[in-house]
């Protein structure tokens, strides 16, 4: 069989065979300033051809868009797209560098979004319609209705509402995987009905997305893998900080207030989170489950041990290794996993309902325990909040991790007198880690609060320079006690020397 006989098997509408063109002649059907709806969701389910095309058409000509996806892009397609000036807006998430550049420069506009709320954004008009959806598919059933790929992000909503489509059809993952896609679209507010999850294995909704198959303009045949996730081994820092976690979790089981199945766990992007997750393989830890946006490659060694029983999410964004052991036995995987669109991956009434224990990296937290999850030096974006506001603020637990204090000889403290930006305000956190321990937030005020965070998760080299700041500003009086012309004292005195540290 060769290539293309393969990807027709595929394409079981057939009216969508004559529309069978290249990903450059699709790219030509995307008219400059068009808003673009296309799938992809922290690299996995991506477009792979027409939007990388698009922005070689970019390189010669003067056109450009208005791009939303699910969350970052796989390949170069950020990259290429920000080089080629051919990105007017770009939302939700973001997660390149090159692109960062752009957006940090003022040449690209970036809507930073909490991911499941796009596509309320785009019904209710906040946000300008999406002009044309571009979704990769595994497949396309006898309705013309598309079966995606390794993610579903935003696209049913996309395929749903757009009046042109392109699908890419990728044979690159293998047909098996049709089944572990729960599709659905929301209605418009007020006409919403709840969202019946009451177990993270709870389909809700359809293996395939909805489209009217007129508003299908070309089908692109592709045979392209998702783009790796590249993870760093757990290192001493990130090992300690799931040591301090996991020992907390065994003390809630203590307690009565958790049983070794703890609750539905989520965990962000990073490899601190990916770490933490990992612990779980050797602590006494049972029948876990995950509800969570990203499944990344902890998910699965939690899967394979037997430790974990069921995975909920959006994407399935792992490493090379996993990917490949993944997708040539999926069927091993299939009872075990759903994706969801990111409305309901994410949605706060689920998050609430199920009890979620979330735990999302943090840039830097400041002694009150307000969280900065996006921005360095209080203006530059890095990536952006993705799904962890989603999380933090309606979860049973919103736990954030990060180092104490990193790069060269320690010249960054994560624990600060107060954030250069807030994300997770200190009403929406409930624990803190670092590596060198945690802190309970919950029932404490904010003078409670900080005498915890200064005693447990600051790095020795910083901790006499924060109790002495919180000290005076106690002197001072107030509910947060600041001293607002020192607050950044740390910020300011790395911009000038290149190190937090005062010697
Ligand atoms: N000042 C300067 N740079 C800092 C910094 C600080 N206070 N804190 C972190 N950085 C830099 C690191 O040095 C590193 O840069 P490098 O790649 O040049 O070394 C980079 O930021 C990433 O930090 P790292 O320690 O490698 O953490 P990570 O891989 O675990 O990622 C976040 C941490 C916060 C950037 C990442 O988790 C994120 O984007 N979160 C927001 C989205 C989210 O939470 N989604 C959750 C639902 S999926």
């Amino acid at each position: 069989m060769t290539k293309e006989d393969s990807h027709l098997e595929r394409i079981k509408f057939n009216p969508y065979k004559d529309k069978i063109i290249s990903a450059a002649e699709a790219a030509l059907l995307i008219p400059d300033q068009a808003v673009v709806g296309a799938s992809g969701f922290t690299k996995a389910g991506d477009s792979k051809s027409v939007l990388p095309a698009f922005a070689e058409r970019a390189a010669k000509e003067n056109v450009a868009i208005t791009l939303i996806t699910g969350a970052s892009l796989g390949q170069t397609t950020d990259a290429d797209l920000a080089n080629n000036n051919a990105l007017i807006k770009r939302m939700p998430f973001q997660a390149d560098s090159i692109l960062r550049k752009s957006i940090n420069e003022g040449k690209v506009k970036y809507v930073d979004q909490h991911l499941s709320e796009t596509i309320e954004q785009l019904q209710e008009g906040h946000i300008p319609q999406v002009d044309i959806a571009i979704i990769e598919a595994t497949y396309i059933d006898q309705n013309g209705y598309i079966i995606p790929t390794t993610s579903i992000g935003n696209s049913a909503y996309f395929a749903t509402v757009a009046p042109k489509i392109i699908i890419e059809v990728n044979n690159a993952i293998p047909i098996s995987i049709c089944g572990i896609h729960d599709n659905c679209v929301p209605l418009e507010q007020p006409r919403r009905a709840a969202i019946p999850i009451h177990n993270v294995k709870d389909k809700i909704g359809e293996s395939f997305i909805r489209l009217n198959p007129e508003n299908v303009i070309a089908v692109v045949l592709s045979n392209i893998e998702d783009t790796p996730a590249q993870l760093s081994e757990p290192d001493e820092k990130t090992i300690a900080i799931s040591k301090h976690l996991l020992h907390f979790f065994e003390q809630e089981v203590k307690k009565g207030k958790l049983t070794y199945s703890l609750l539905p766990l989520q965990a962000g992007i990073g490899k601190v989170a990916n770490a933490v997750l990992t612990g779980f393989l050797h602590g006494p830890f049972e029948n876990l489950t995950m509800y969570s946006e990203v499944l990344q490659d902890s998910t699965f060694e939690l899967i394979d041990s037997g430790k974990m029983t069921f995975a909920s999410g959006s994407s399935i964004t792992v490493t090379q290794e996993c990917y490949s052991r993944l997708l040539q036995n999926i069927d091993q995987y299939k009872d075990k996993l759903i994706l969801r669109p990111q409305n309901i991956s994410n949605a706060p009434e689920v998050i609430r309902r199920l009890g979620i224990i979330a735990i999302n990296t943090a840039i830097e937290f400041d002694i009150y325990g307000n969280v900065n999850s996006t921005h360095i030096g209080g203006n530059k974006m890095m990536n952006g909040i993705g799904g962890s506001g989603d999380f933090a603020r309606n979860a049973y637990l919103s736990i954030f991790v990060t180092q104490a204090a990193s790069k060269n000889n320690n010249a960054i403290s994560h624990v600060l007198p107060m954030v250069s930006h807030v994300d997770h305000t200190e009403h929406d956190v409930d624990i803190l880690v670092t590596d060198q321990g945690l802190a309970d937030l919950r029932g404490l005020s904010p003078r409670e609060r900080a005498e915890v965070i200064i005693n447990n998760c600051v790095h020795p080299d910083y901790k006499e320079e924060l109790k002495d700041y919180f000290e005076r500003a106690k002197k001072q009086g107030g509910h947060t006690p600041h001293l607002l012309e020192e607050a950044f004292k740390f910020h300011i005195r790395f911009k000038e020397t290149g190190t937090m540290k005062t010697k």
